[in-house]
């Protein structure tokens, strides 16, 4: 069945692509998504940037969605909150459900509410994301007044409340002041405080750290923890640093070309990945010298206009066999628990060996 939506969604509904996590049963799961697939349709062909990605997200955990640049991570939370823009980019298929309720099934203007109280984003790059003629505190207050019901001068104390929150010193005077006046550092952690302002179900951080220096990057990394122990957020942390999943995560996705390759806990991820690419990802970082990033693998991610047939990580696969690049591999369910997903051929076994 194929369903037309606003702002160029079309989605498919029913159908059989690749499945992922099967349905999360699970009490406490807050966000699930199934079979997401988005494009964007250029003159030269499709990019097919999210291919059927499926996952879920219990309520307090973090799950980090880690991939080389280019893998679709960005992509795959902006389609959640319908944020990919017709033309190019298409949402082709897929459902996204928050706490139940099915996010694309909603009116585009009930969206506004979904992006806030629901989930909010921070982005890569803080600098593009504030108003560079408005105060920080008005901007915090804003994000307080829409989303938290009060106004006024009592919206203005939670502003100052919440710079006081993200360890901003002298709240009071800074509430006044313009982003053009603030370090990378501090610019983040009022993203960070307009985004915990909208008190959301989920939190999507996209690589919150990646524009900063080393040591700014530890500290909002640490005040990411002590605010995810305070106020029990629930986070969907985008990245490329395995560093930071060790300490942020308690779940990883990993991302190989628009899909998602495993799905485990941080502690199995370290421990036994089981996909050819996550064990490569995890021997080199050993040896990384740039802080940790997925740079290193042989050979380079394919081309997401003329992707190679079977499973995408052929090529660069040590174990490719004869099957790996005619079929492209299901998802197979490691422990039958469901716990630990692999989209493999040949899952490398729990001692590491094929
Ligand atoms: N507006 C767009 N038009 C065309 N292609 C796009 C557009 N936005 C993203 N893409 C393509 O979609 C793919 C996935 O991009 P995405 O931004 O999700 O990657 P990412 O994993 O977030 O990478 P990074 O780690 O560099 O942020 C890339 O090949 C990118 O070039
Ligand atoms: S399916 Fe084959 S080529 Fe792909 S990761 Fe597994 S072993 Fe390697
Ligand atoms: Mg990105």
């Amino acid at each position: 069945m194929r369903e037309t939506r606003e702002a160029g969604e079309v989605r498919e509904t029913g159908g059989t692509g690749a499945t992922g996590e099967k349905e999360d049963k699970r009490q406490d799961v807050i966000l699930s998504v199934k079979d997401l697939s988005t494009s964007f349709f250029l003159r030269e062909g499709e990019v097919k940037a999210v291919d059927g990605v499926s996952f879920s997200i219990r309520k307090g955990e973090c799950l980090a969605l880690v991939g080389e640049s280019g893998s679709g991570k960005t992509v795959t939370a902006l389609s959640m909150l319908r944020l990919v823009v017709w033309p190019p980019g298409k949402i082709k298929s897929g459902q996204v459900a928050l706490d139940g309720a099915s996010i694309f099934d909603l009116p585009m203007k009930k969206m506004k509410s979904v992006r806030g109280k629901g989930m909010a984003m921070i982005l890569q790059e803080p600098m593009s994301s504030l108003n560079p003629s408005q105060t920080i505190g008005r901007q915090i207050q804003e994000a307080v007044e829409i989303n938290q019901g009060i106004t006024g001068e009592a919206a203005k104390r939670k502003a100052i409340e919440m710079l006081g929150v993200v360890r901003i010193p002298s709240p009071e005077k800074r509430y006044y002041n313009y982003p053009h006046e603030l370090s990378g550092g501090m610019k983040q952690r009022i993203m960070i405080a307009i985004a915990l302002s909208c008190r959301p179900q989920l939190l999507i951080a996209d690589e919150p750290t990646c524009s900063l220096d080393v040591t700014i990057q530890a500290q909002i990394l640490r005040l990411m923890q002590q605010l995810r122990k305070d106020i029990d957020t629930t986070i969907l942390f985008i990245t490329s640093d395995l560093g930071i999943v060790a300490e942020m995560a308690d779940r990883v996705a990993i991302m190989y070309a628009g899909q998602l390759i495993e799905i485990c806990d941080v502690f199995t991820l370290f421990e036994r990945p089981s996909h050819p690419y996550s064990k490569g990802i995890m021997g080199s970082i050993m040896a990384m010298k740039d802080g940790g990033r997925l740079n290193i693998i042989a050979g380079d991610p394919p081309d997401l206009m003329a992707l190679p047939a079977g499973c995408k990580f052929h090529p660069r696969c040590e174990h490719c066999q004869e099957i790996c690049r005619k079929e492209e591999p299901g998802y197979s369910d490691l422990l039958g628990d469901g716990s630990h997903w692999v989209r493999c051929h040949f899952p490398l076994n729990k001692a590491g060996a094929l």
